[in-house]
């Protein structure tokens, strides 16, 4: 089954059992100053956790359902391997309190809870054909006790002790998005050993202080990683062969000259997630989330140089990321905004990219000592606009060590330019 019609069977499922489908809202968080950008699908429905907002009123139901655009920075350094992304979908259902009758026969529209979120997770995963491995739930730390309701509702189900494991807040709690906000225990569903499906029963509220208040209704929070649940349907080695990347994929392979794993996987990544952040209004800047999409730019450049791509086919790859999402994701269709967008920043990357190689190049010996190798970098920084985060992935590459001290060197150098340059 293809991506386009899994999104579909997500969502009539929970049409059916009484939830409105709501469509993703824009990475750019319009009423979220905790989060730069959005990174989870219950993130447009904070205020109906708190009841700040009446979903009855908005909605006509107590249950909403979609399917989230989320891009995540925590880990950008990790992309390249099998399983990192920055953007990626979620697909997720809700419900927000009072709770009714929790009864996974009863197809709303009251609030549901621990019960009906799991027959339904547990209904859906079946109804794809997929074999649960293990799940897990909260086995209780300081002051939130284990989460004995789940648990027993997994045994319900027929899970035998030994596949329903009790893990600690590190694993099984999750939230608040950002510094305060919504956040309780959770119960994850593992299929192939890959975690598919987070459960959070929103119980709690943290505050600033990291102090946890009851929240006055508890409600449900779930999120299934999309490009996961298409890697175990598909059976593809990794997430990049689904369905999801294959244009992508398939017009790369024609263009690359060099064959290097890691390298296109930054490419489909960067390259997606540019489009869809340009396409929700995003531009590159030297601040706070205009900073993150030029870093993905810059990261981008740095690679289709090295897979010897040349620049001009970005046409082809941008256009292919907006003919397979542009019918689910209308904001896309707006090709020639985001080509210019992404083209203007790229090429004026690539000449700071072309005269910075090359003096990297030159200077680079890596046998130099820290301290020198910290003055280096801050050179090519300063005299070559050649950004920290490139050098370091250029050193990486050829298997030069970053050590603390060389950073240590760099920030001391860095500090006194900007006192310098603010006079
Ligand atoms: N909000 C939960 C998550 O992002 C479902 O994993």
């Amino acid at each position: 089954m293809k991506s386009e019609e899994i999104r579909k069977l997500f969502l009539e499922f929970f049409e059916k059992r009484g939830h409105k489908i709501i469509p993703s809202s824009s990475l750019i968080p319009y009423d979220d100053p905790s989060v730069l950008l959005t990174t989870a699908g219950m993130q447009q429905f904070k205020k109906y956790f708190t009841r700040e907002k009446d979903p009855n009123q908005d909605f006509g139901t107590q249950r909403t359902a979609s399917i989230q655009k989320c891009f995540r920075t925590t880990d950008i350094e990790e992309i390249g391997d099998e399983s990192h992304l920055t953007f990626f979908e979620m697909l997720g259902n809700f419900s927000f309190g009072p709770v009714g009758n929790d009864d996974p026969a009863n197809f709303g529209p009251d609030g549901y809870f621990k019960k009906s979120a799991i027959y339904w997770a547990y209904e859906f995963i079946k109804s794809l054909g997929l074999e649960i491995d293990y799940v897990t739930v909260f086995g209780g730390q300081g002051e939130v006790p284990f989460d004995e309701e789940s648990y027993k509702i997994w045994q319900e189900l027929g899970f035998p002790e030994n596949k329903i494991l009790k893990r600690g807040r590190e694993d099984n709690f999750w939230g608040p998005t950002g510094d305060e906000g919504p956040c309780g225990p959770t119960t994850e569903i593992y299929v192939d050993n890959l975690e598919i499906w987070n459960l959070v029963f929103n119980e709690y509220y943290q505050d600033k202080n990291g102090k946890l208040q009851k929240l006055q209704y508890p409600g449900v929070d779930t999120g299934m990683g999309f490009e996961r649940l298409m890697k175990v349907l598909q059976k593809t080695p990794t997430i990049f062969e689904t369905d999801l990347f294959e244009n992508l994929r398939n017009i790369l392979e024609k263009l690359v000259k060099k064959d290097d794993q890691r390298r296109k996987r930054i490419v489909f990544d960067h390259l997606r997630g540019s489009v869809f952040l340009v396409a929700d209004g995003l531009y590159p800047s030297n601040l706070d989330r205009g900073y993150v999409l030029r870093r993905i730019l810059r990261r981008l450049t740095l690679n289709l140089k090295f897979l010897e791509i040349e620049l001009i086919n970005l046409e082809e790859l941008i256009k292919a990321v907006i003919d397979k999402y542009g019918q689910f994701y209308p904001e896309l269709k707006k090709f020639d905004k985001i080509k210019n967008m992404i083209y203007e920043e790229v090429i004026s990357f690539e000449k700071t990219l072309v005269s910075g190689l090359k003096e990297f190049e030159r200077i680079i010996k890596g046998n130099e000592d820290d301290n020198i190798l910290g003055e280096k970098i801050f050179f090519l920084y300063t005299s070559y606009g050649l950004p920290v985060e490139i050098s370091k992935e250029l050193l990486r590459q050829k298997q030069i060590n970053w050590s603390e001290m060389a950073e240590k060197k760099f920030n001391e150098l860095f500090k006194k330019h900007q006192q310098i340059s603010k006079g």
